[in-house]
Order: structure tokens, then C-alpha cells, then sequence
């Protein structure tokens, strides 16, 4: 069956749902300032799905400027800080749909690379990413408090992936 369900950027006044569900889908959960920051700071490129005025997923990003001391300031990279979705929620589209949302609001803050971790273990993840045209980047051997390693992946606006944005 069709879900139904709306997408937005996410409010300030979102973060104990988002927070919520963070803590149900993954062993990765922050404190309620790191996602206060997020969410006051980067809440243009920060999306939730609702259903019936309940949120079912969002995706945290946020925008970096990179300074070396021989390159000086970098170009502006987004990065994909935490994605869920409600497990009876999954595989009808939504994880894409939110991600290319966010994904959106990213290039419009003259972002034109993003990049994230994801646990090597994690298909689901991992896939959903190819599909947007994410690549794996490199690997950070144990990167996880529990051992596990995580790959970086990495997506560019310059590049044969931009016509994975297009909507479905
Ligand atoms: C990753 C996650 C956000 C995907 O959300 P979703 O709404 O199910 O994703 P979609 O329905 O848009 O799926 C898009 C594609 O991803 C891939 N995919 C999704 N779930 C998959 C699974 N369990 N196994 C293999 N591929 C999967 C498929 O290619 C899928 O396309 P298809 O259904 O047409 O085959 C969701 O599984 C989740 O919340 N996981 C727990 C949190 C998490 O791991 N976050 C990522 C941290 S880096």
C-alpha cells in the first residue's frame, strides 16, 4: 500500500521526535545540545517526513568549510549527520525521498560535495546511498566504539550522479 506522508525542513521544535527516533534505530545517539546546534544552525538542510502530524524519519546534515593552513579555507562540504527512518516505515521510498530533499537544500547553500559515514555492516544504508549516486570514499578501520570500521562515502554535485536527484 502508497504510505502517505508529507516532507519539510525540520523545526527547532522537532528535536525530542527526531531525538526519539534516533534512539530507536540507531546505536549512534547524540545529546540533546548536539542536536539542538544542528537544528538551530543547519535546520535548512535538516528534513523530517511526517505522517498524520507524527514524524517517521529525518535526515540531519550540516555544511563545513575545511581550513588547512596551506590551502587556506576549503569549498563548503555538506554532511549527512544522522538518517532514520521508523522501521514499518521502511523500504516505500522514504529514506530516498528525505535524503534527496536534504541533498537539495545542500547544493542550494553552494555545497558541491557531501560526504558520510556508514557502518561497513550497514547494506540497507549503503545501498540507498549508490542509489543516490554516492560512492565509497575511503574506510576508517574501527571507527565505531564497538570495533566496527565504517566507510566514507561521498557524493559530487560535478558528476555523472546528478541525475539521481531528479525525483522518482
Ligand atoms: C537506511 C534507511 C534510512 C533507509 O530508509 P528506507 O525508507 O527504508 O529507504 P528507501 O525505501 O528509500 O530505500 C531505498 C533503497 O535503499 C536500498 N535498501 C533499503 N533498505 C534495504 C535493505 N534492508 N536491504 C537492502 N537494500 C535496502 C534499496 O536499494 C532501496 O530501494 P528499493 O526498495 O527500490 O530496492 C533505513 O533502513 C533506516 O532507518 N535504517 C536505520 C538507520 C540507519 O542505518 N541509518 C543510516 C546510518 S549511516
Amino acid at each position: 500500500m502508497e504510505l502517505i506522508y508529507t516532507t519539510r525542513q525540520a523545526e527547532l521544535s522537532d528535536i525530542n521526535e527526531i531525538m526519539k527516533i534516533n534512539k530507536i534505530c540507531l546505536p549512534e545517539n547524540y545529546s540533546f545540545d548536539f542536536f539542538y546546534r544542528i537544528l538551530s544552525d543547519f535546520g535548512y538542510a535538516c528534513v523530517v517526513a511526517e505522517m498524520n502530524e507524527e514524524i517517521i524519519g529525518y535526515v540531519l546534515s550540516r555544511i563545513e568549510r575545511p581550513f588547512t593552513s596551506f590551502l587556506g579555507v576549503q569549498s563548503a562540504k555538506g554532511h549527512v549527520i544522522s538518517i532514520a527512518v521508523i522501521p514499518k516505515y521502511r523500504r516505500k521510498g522514504l529514506g530516498i525521498k528525505i535524503m534527496k530533499y536534504g541533498l537539495k537544500k545542500l547544493i542550494d547553500h553552494e555545497v558541491e560535495t557531501v560526504y558520510l559515514e556508514v557502518r561497513v555492516s550497514n547494506v540497507a544504508a549503503i545501498e540507498m546511498y549508490r542509489k543516490l549516486g554516492f560512492y565509497i570514499k575511503k574506510e576508517y578501520k574501527e571507527y565505531y566504539k564497538d570495533g566496527e570500521s565504517a566507510f566514507v562515502m561521498e557524493w559530487g554535485k560535478k558528476g555523472s550522479s546528478e541525475m539521481s536527484l531528479e525525483p522518482k
